[in-house]
């Protein structure tokens, strides 16, 4: 008998404080969406390329759709009405980043700025990067970098032209020593130097291994008690790659304290030489808003430096391979660069704004393959609605901007790669316009959009200016891969193998 009314207290306490919320959330409107499963929710509808699966699904359910992922509330946008209402309507409701594995185990405890919640230690990072790198005196005091990179590039691929080679390992290593120059005061990556502290196959696995892991859907984060099986295998991953690029990021920082140390004048008086070096002093300030540790100067330097080297890169070869595939934009642009240029000298950034098909071509490989296809996962930092349906505090908000750029309501034959739609109008790529949104939008879009913007112009106009390109011999326009692969980033499945040939005199090439 005691057990009886032990039991029926038991159940009456917690219908007491599960029922209002269960009513709450029966008479919410939550958006439309495939029925979840018990534990997985709809984990189970998600394949190796999740916003192609998202796609899929926002072609049944709508622009605006609800998921789980385990019991995790996710919501999906896919329409520029949606991204506008959730990424400028509702900007700072959505703000915040969901807690995930990789932003603990690869950016020392969500220290960096892309993980990190939104608040006041985001923010004085954001400040300083917008001031010190970002800024417009500052990107025009770094073009010498840029200027002096894309030489290096082009002396390169003439040394191997007229054989196939694997750009993207070229591109990795342009963007690398632009941003390190910039952030760590040198390349870190030079061939002329013997005992470079890190070799090129070596940042090269580390920088993609890092973007693939900060893009995959870890089972631990979204069901916390499988969490300690790791299922996938992702948080061993993390911690080894978080082990490798901490010992080459312990090594920059004591170069850079050794130096400081050396310098004549005491540690307040000492000029910085870059983005370490501001990061450091600030470290050794007591009385800035929040305390910046040692761990969030590495967090931060590793997150420009990922940040500003894979994205650059990925697009500038998916714009070759489009091109590839689409032989007669290489005469559109190539009459253009010959008109406007000449065969005399290379482009340069003051150039682009008189190269309107480069522009296009750029904004069209933004368009089709938007580095970020769901942006960084944002999340609802308290209940909402958007468009009539409510949006649960702590949701995931994704938005698909894969989906919004092959909607034909929103982009004629959205598929094919056609740099002419942007020829004669005005279309912003910076987060004015949610139809395209490469960068995203409102607080948290990217910092880093004009330094990405400059890299891609410049080095396309400068590959397509300096040579004619094709495919190796053996290799037809059909049997070109254009498969993607996921990670927070979308590279190509396939590395593209491509063959140069100089068009420009020899001695541009010295
Ligand atoms: C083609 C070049 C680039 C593209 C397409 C790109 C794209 C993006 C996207 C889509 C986001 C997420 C926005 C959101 O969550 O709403 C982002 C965030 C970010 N990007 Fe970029 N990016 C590029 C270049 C760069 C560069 C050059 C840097 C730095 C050197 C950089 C650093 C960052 C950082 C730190 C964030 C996180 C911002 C935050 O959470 O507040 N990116 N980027």
């Amino acid at each position: 008998m005691e057990a009886i009314i032990f039991v029926a207290f038991f159940l009456a306490t917690l219908a007491f404080f599960l029922l209002p919320n269960y009513l709450r959330r029966w008479k919410l409107k939550l958006p439309p969406g495939p029925k979840p499963w018990p534990i997985i929710g709809n984990l189970h509808l998600i394949g190796t390329l999740p916003h192609c699966s998202f796609h899929d699904l926002s072609q049944k359910y709508g622009p605006i759709m609800q998921l789980y992922f385990g019991s995790s509330p996710v919501v999906i946008l896919s329409s520029p009405k949606m991204a506008e209402i959730m990424l400028k309507e509702n900007d700072v409701l959505f703000a915040l980043r969901p807690k995930t594995a990789a932003g603990k185990y690869t950016t020392y405890n969500y220290s960096d700025m892309t993980w990190s919640s939104y608040g006041p230690y985001w923010a004085q990072l954001r400040k300083i990067c917008l001031m010190e790198i970002f800024s417009a005196k500052r990107l025009d005091a770094f073009q010498y970098i840029r200027v002096e990179e894309m030489h290096k590039l082009v002396k390169s691929l003439y040394k191997s032209s007229g054989t196939p080679v694997l750009l993207k390992d070229d591109l990795m290593k342009l963007t690398f020593n632009v941003i390190g120059r910039i952030v760590l005061g040198k390349s870190y990556l030079d061939d002329e130097v013997d005992d470079s502290v890190i070799k090129p196959e070596e940042f090269k696995f580390m920088f993609e291994e890092l973007f693939v892991l900060n893009g995959v859907y870890n089972i631990g984060d979204f069901i916390p008690w499988l969490g300690v099986f790791d299922l996938q295998g992702y948080v061993k991953r993390m911690k080894d790659v978080s082990k490798k690029l901490d010992k080459f990021l312990e090594i920059v920082i004591d170069q850079h304290n050794e130096v400081r140390k050396k310098s004549d004048v005491n540690a307040e008086d000492y000029v910085a030489k870059d983005m370490v070096d501001v990061l450091l002093q600030l470290a050794d300030d007591e009385d800035v808003q929040v305390k910046l540790h040692r761990d969030g100067v590495k967090a931060f330097t590793q997150d420009l430096l990922a940040g500003g080297t894979e994205s650059s890169a990925t697009s500038i070869e998916w714009g070759l391979s489009e091109m590839l595939k689409n032989p007669n934009t290489f005469e559109m642009a190539s009459e253009e660069l010959d008109r406007i240029i000449g065969k005399e000298r290379w482009v340069e950034e003051k150039d682009i704004q008189n190269l309107p098909y480069i522009e296009a071509i750029s904004k069209e490989i933004l368009r089709l393959h938007p580095v970020a296809p769901l942006l960084v996962p944002h999340m609802a930092s308290q209940n909402c609605k958007i468009s009539g349906y409510d949006v649960l505090e702590g949701t995931i908000v994704l938005v698909n901007t894969w989906t919004i750029a092959r909607d034909p309501t929103v982009w004629s034959d959205p598929y094919e790669f056609r740099p002419e739609r942007f020829m004669g109008v005005d279309i912003d790529v910076k987060g004015r316009d949610f139809r395209i949104l490469p960068f995203g939008s409102g607080r948290r879009r990217c910092p880093g959009y004009s330094l990405g913007l400059k890299l891609i112009q410049l080095n396309l106009a400068n590959l397509l200016h300096g040579f004619t390109w094709k495919l190796p011999e053996n290799m037809t326009v059909e049997e070109l891969n254009m498969e993607e692969s996921f990670g927070l980033s979308v590279p190509r499945k396939v590395p593209l193998v491509a063959v140069a040939e100089p068009r420009l005199p020899s001695h541009l090439y010295a």
